[in-house]
C-alpha cells in the first residue's frame, strides 16, 4: 500500500491549480443516467472515486469516453468525459460496487425516475458516522415509489412512473437533496423540496439538469422547485472548482507561511472558512482567477468554529483547521455537528504532538510551539489530508500511511505541493 513521506518546515510558494469538484463530479456523472443522449462534463478530476463511479455506471450500460489527451487538458489537470446512457441493461447496483462508495447509493434516484425501478445496496464509504439512508427513503417515497428493503438492499419501484409531490426533510442531507433534485426532474407534475441542502454542489447539479431541459428553481435556497418534464436531453457542462480542495491548500499555507494563488477557484463558493483563516491572521485577497493567499510570519490566532450545512463551515474542512489550530497561539474550540464521530484525526494529530481533547461534539486545541514528524494513519480522507498539512509545518519526518484515502479525493497531492516547495513524495508498495 502506496505511503506518503514529508518533510516538513517548508513555507509554500507559487501556483496551485484547483481541480473540480469531486462532490459535483460525482452526481453529475449520476445524472447521465437520466437521459438517453450524450452529457459531457469538462474539468472533470482525475480521482479513484470518479473511476469507481465509471465502473458502476459503466455496470448500469453508460457508454464513458475520455476526449483527447487524458491529462492536462486546458493546460492543467481537467479531462472532458462524456457518458452516454443509451440502454440502461442493469438496474441493480450490487453490493461489491456501492460498499466501496457511498455517493454511488445516489444512482437510485435517476435509475428510478427513467426506468421505474431500482434495487441498490446500503452504502458504504468513509467510517464518519453511520450515515443512515433514511432520507432518501422517505423522500423518494413522497415521490410514490414503493420501498423495501431486504438482503441489504433497497428495492425501489414505480411502475407507472414518479409522482410529483411535497418533501419537508427533517434534516438538510446533500445527497438525499441530490436524488430527489434527479428523482423529480421525470415525475409528473410538480415537486417542491424544503429544507434543501443550499451547497454549491447542489446548484452545480440543478444547473447541469437545467441544461438538459429539467425545470428547476431556487436551487441554492432551501426550497427547490421542480415541474416534471417527460425526458431529458444531453448537454454539456463544466463541473465548477473544488471548494474543499481550495479550503484544504489555504489551510496548508496558513500553517505553513508563504504565498500561494489558488488558481481557478473562487472565494464565494467558501466565505464561511476563509472567514475563519483570517481571523487566524492568514492575508487572503481574490485575484483574477483565483485567490491568493499568505502568511509571512506572525502567529497562528486561536478561533472557534462550528460546522454547519452550506453556507456554514463545512465539516470538510474541520480537520485541516483542526490542524491549523494545533499550532495557534491559544486555545481554539471545534464543534461537530454534521457526523456524531468524525475525530477520528485527534489521536493522529497527537502523535504529531497536538493537544486536543474531546468532550462529546467538541474538541478543545491547546495550541502548541512545535509540531514534530511521525508515522500516522487515518481512517477518512479529510482526515488523511489534515495529517499532510500538519506534517508539511512538523519539524522533520512523517509518514502518511493508506494513502488511498486521499487519492479518492486529492488529485495529483504530491505533485501540487512539491511544485510549491514542499518535500513530499509517494512510496509505493
Ligand atoms: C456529502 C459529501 C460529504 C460531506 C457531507 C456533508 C459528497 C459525495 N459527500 O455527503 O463530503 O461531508 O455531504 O456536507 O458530496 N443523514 C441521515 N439520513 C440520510 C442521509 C443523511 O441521517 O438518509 C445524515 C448523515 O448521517 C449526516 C447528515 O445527515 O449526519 C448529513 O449527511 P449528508 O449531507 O447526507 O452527507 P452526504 O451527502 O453523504
Amino acid at each position: 500500500m502506496d505511503r506518503i513521506r514529508i518533510v516538513g518546515g517548508n513555507p509554500l510558494n507559487g501556483v496551485i491549480p484547483i481541480s473540480g469538484a469531486k462532490n459535483a463530479a460525482l452526481p453529475l456523472m449520476i445524472a447521465s443516467l437520466l437521459t438517453d443522449d450524450t452529457l459531457t462534463l469538462e474539468n472533470l478530476p482525475h480521482l479513484a472515486d470518479v473511476e469507481q463511479l465509471q465502473r458502476i455506471l459503466g455496470n448500469h450500460g453508460v457508454d464513458i469516453a475520455v476526449v483527447g489527451r487524458r491529462e492536462r487538458q486546458d493546460g492543467a489537470y481537467a479531462r472532458t468525459v462524456h457518458f452516454t446512457a443509451r440502454t440502461i441493461v442493469d438496474t441493480t447496483a450490487p453490493y461489491e460496487l456501492v460498499s466501496k462508495m457511498r455517493a454511488s447509493f445516489w444512482v437510485i434516484g435517476p435509475l428510478l425516475a427513467r426506468m421505474g425501478e431500482a434495487r441498490v445496496s446500503l452504502p458504504g464509504g468513509c467510517a464518519i458516522g453511520t450515515r443512515p439512508v433514511d432520507l432518501f427513503i422517505d423522500g423518494l417515497r413522497h415521490l410514490g415509489a414503493e420501498i423495501d428493503i431486504d438482503n441489504g438492499y433497497v428495492d425501489a419501484r414505480a411502475p407507472k412512473g414518479l409522482i410529483g409531490g411535497r418533501y419537508v426533510f427533517p434534516k438538510v442531507s446533500v445527497g438525499a437533496t441530490h436524488v430527489m433534485l434527479m428523482a423529480a426532474t421525470l415525475a409528473r407534475g410538480q415537486t417542491v423540496i424544503e429544507n434543501a441542502a443550499r451547497e454549491p454542489e447542489v446548484v452545480d447539479l440543478a444547473n447541469c439538469l437545467i441544461a438538459m431541459g429539467a425545470k428547476i428553481s431556487g436551487a441554492g435556497t432551501s426550497i427547490i422547485t421542480i415541474d416534471g418534464v417527460a425526458a431529458l436531453s444531453g448537454a454539456r457542462h463544466r463541473v465548477l472548482p473544488d471548494r474543499i480542495e481550495t479550503g484544504t491548500y489555504a489551510m496548508a499555507v496558513a500553517m505553513t507561511g508563504g504565498d500561494v494563488l489558488l488558481q481557478n477557484t473562487s472565494e464565494k463558493l467558501l466565505e464561511n472558512a476563509l472567514l475563519a483563516l483570517r481571523r487566524s491572521g492568514t492575508e487572503i485577497t481574490a485575484e483574477a482567477g483565483g485567490i491568493r493567499v499568505r502568511r509571512n510570519g506572525g502567529d497562528i490566532l486561536p478561533v472557534d468554529v462550528t460546522t454547519d450545512p452550506f453556507p456554514g463551515f463545512p465539516t470538510d474542512l474541520q480537520a485541516q483547521f483542526m490542524a491549523l489550530m494545533s499550532r495557534a497561539n491559544g486555545i481554539s474550540h471545534i464543534t461537530e455537528t454534521i457526523f456524531e464521530n468524525r475525530f477520528m484525526h485527534v489521536q493522529e494529530l497527537a502523535r504529531l504532538g497536538a493537544q486536543v481533547s474531546l468532550s462529546g461534539q467538541t474538541a478543545t486545541v491547546t495550541g502548541v510551539p512545535v509540531l514534530r514528524g511521525a508515522p500516522v494513519m487515518a481512517t477518512d480522507l479529510r482526515a488523511s489530508v489534515s495529517l499532510v498539512i500538519a506534517g508539511l509545518a512538523a519539524e522533520g519526518e512523517t509518514v502518511v500511511n493508506r494513502v488511498y484515502h486521499l487519492d479518492r479525493g486529492f488529485e495529483r497531492l504530491e505533485e501540487k505541493l512539491t511544485n510549491c516547495g514542499a518535500v513530499v513524495e509517494r512510496i509505493s508498495g
